[in-house]
This record gives structure tokens, C-alpha cells and sequence, in this order.
């Protein structure tokens, strides 16, 4: 089956408007290609990228989303109010969430739940920290993240969502895992989606993301089941996102 590729970027906590209006007014130059082309900037940026972006073959992202539908929680932002700014992915359980604020599978499952309520599609962000590949762990860390999911909104969900695989000792460290490195996880993540559900195995788009650049996107791109990227520091870089999405074909 022929996986429509996604290179998304997530900017993380970077920019200003300044920036963000620079950055984007890179990024229109970009050529049509056959990928889908995402980007997340912070919420306070999301009005304004949004204007920038319209009309563009340009996608909108948000970094993250409260498990809550709305009410008194402050500071929190609901999946609600990013879909009244053309937001059409949303990021969840990225490793920064996981380790930084302590978001659990659990949480991250209900979030989710709550992204799909209002017609958003979830980036559901997996993978293991250094320890736990050295320990073998690797594939048990990214199946239980997958499970506490598939508990709560079932495998078919898996067909609408997608799965960026980052292993969290490649992400920001420049020390990207290897092309067959990644294969081999998105492949095992496919087999073990499989066991429930063939169809959707084959359909789940599976990313990978953890210092990649337009040298490594190449390699990434022609595995068999890396079907895009989810791109950090690159993506700050409007000329350097462009040729990782030239990569993708
Ligand atoms: O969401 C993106 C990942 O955390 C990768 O970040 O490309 O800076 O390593 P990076």
C-alpha cells in the first residue's frame, strides 16, 4: 500500500512573531510535492500562521492539547479552541511531555480521546529513552505506549491517527538513529498493530522523528515503513525543512 508521506516540523518553544512571519514566508516558497507538509508552531503563534498559511498547501499542527473539553483548568488549552484555528493535527505524549511534566500513558490515551472528540487527528508521539534500548526494552516501551491507546479508544483509531516514533536519545542530540534503525521499529510497530488489525497496520502512517536533517532525511525516506519525519531544530530553518521535504518526494 502507498503511504501518503507527512514531514511535519514542531518548533517547539521558539520564535516570535517576527520570527514566525519570516520562517513562514520561507516555508511559501517551498515547491508543490506530494507530501503533506505540517508544521506546529507555539499556541500564541497559531492565529498568526494560520493567516500566513491559507491558501498554502501548508498544514497546521499544535504541540498539545488538555485531556479536559474545557472549564477551569488554567492554563490549559482545549482541543476545542485549536480547531477554531485550522488546526488539523495535534501532537501528543512527545517525550518532553512524558519526562518534563510527567504526562503517563494513561493521560496521554485520554488526551487523545478528548483531540479525536472535536475532529482533530492525533500525532501520537512513542518511543524509548537510552537506558531502556540498551536494556532491550525498546519495542516493550513503544508497544505499551501503544497499548494504553488502543485500551481506551480501540485499534481502529489507529486508522485516523498518526505514529511518530522518537526515540528520545536522538532527539535533540544530533545523533539520529539509523535509517535501519528506524525501520526496524516502525516495522515491529506495524507487526504488532497487525495482530489486531491487518488493514489498519497497513494504512497507519508511522514517522520518524530525533535529529533529522536533509543529509539523513533521504536514507529515512526510502524505508519501507517510514512514511515521513517529525522534524525539531531543522524545522527553525525554513531552506533546510524545504530540502528535507524535497527528500520525501
Ligand atoms: O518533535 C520533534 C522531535 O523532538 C525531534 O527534535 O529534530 O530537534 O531532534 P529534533
Amino acid at each position: 500500500m502507498i503511504r501518503q508521506k507527512i514531514v511535519a516540523g514542531n518548533w517547539k518553544m521558539n520564535g516570535s512573531k517576527e520570527s514566525v512571519s519570516s520562517l513562514v514566508n520561507g516555508l511559501l516558497e517551498m515547491e508543490n510535492s506530494g507530501s503533506e507538509v505540517v508544521i506546529a508552531p507555539s499556541f500564541p503563534y497559531l492565529s498568526q500562521v494560520d493567516g500566513l498559511i491559507s491558501g498554502s498547501r501548508i498544514v497546521l499542527a499544535a504541540q498539545n492539547a488538555s485531556q479536559e473539553v474545557k472549564g477551569a483548568f488554567t492554563g490549559e488549552v482545549s482541543a476545542s479552541m485549536l480547531s477554531d484555528f485550522g488546526v488539523k493535527y495535534v501532537l501528543v505524549g512527545h517525550s518532553e511531555r512524558r519526562s518534563l511534566y510527567g504526562e503517563s500513558d494513561e493521560l496521554v490515551a485520554a488526551k487523545v480521546k478528548t483531540i479525536f472528540e472535536f475532529g482533530l487527528t492525533p500525532m501520537l508521539c512513542i518511543g524509548e529513552t537510552l537506558a531502556e534500548r540498551e536494556s532491550g526494552k525498546t519495542l516493550e516501551v513503544c508497544e505499551r505506549q501503544i497499548q494504553a491507546v488502543i485500551d481506551l479508544v480501540g485499534i481502529s483509531a489507529f486508522e485516523q491517527l498518526v505514529v511518530a516514533y522518537e526515540p528520545v536519545w536522538a532527539i535533540g542530540t544530533g545523533l539520529s538513529a539509523s535509517a535501519e534503525q528506524a525501520q526496524e521499529v516502525h516495522q515491529s510497530i506495524r507487526a504488532f498493530l497487525a495482530k489486531l488489525s491487518e488493514s489498519v497496520a497497513e494504512k497507519v502512517q508511522i514517522l520518524y522523528g530525533g535529529s533529522v536533517k536533509a543529509s539523513t532525511s533521504s536514507a529515512l525516506f526510502q524505508m519501507p515503513d517510514v512514511d515521513g519525519a517529525l522534524v525539531g531544530g531543522a524545522s527553525l530553518d525554513a531552506k533546510e525543512f524545504i530540502a528535507i521535504v524535497k527528500t520525501a518526494g
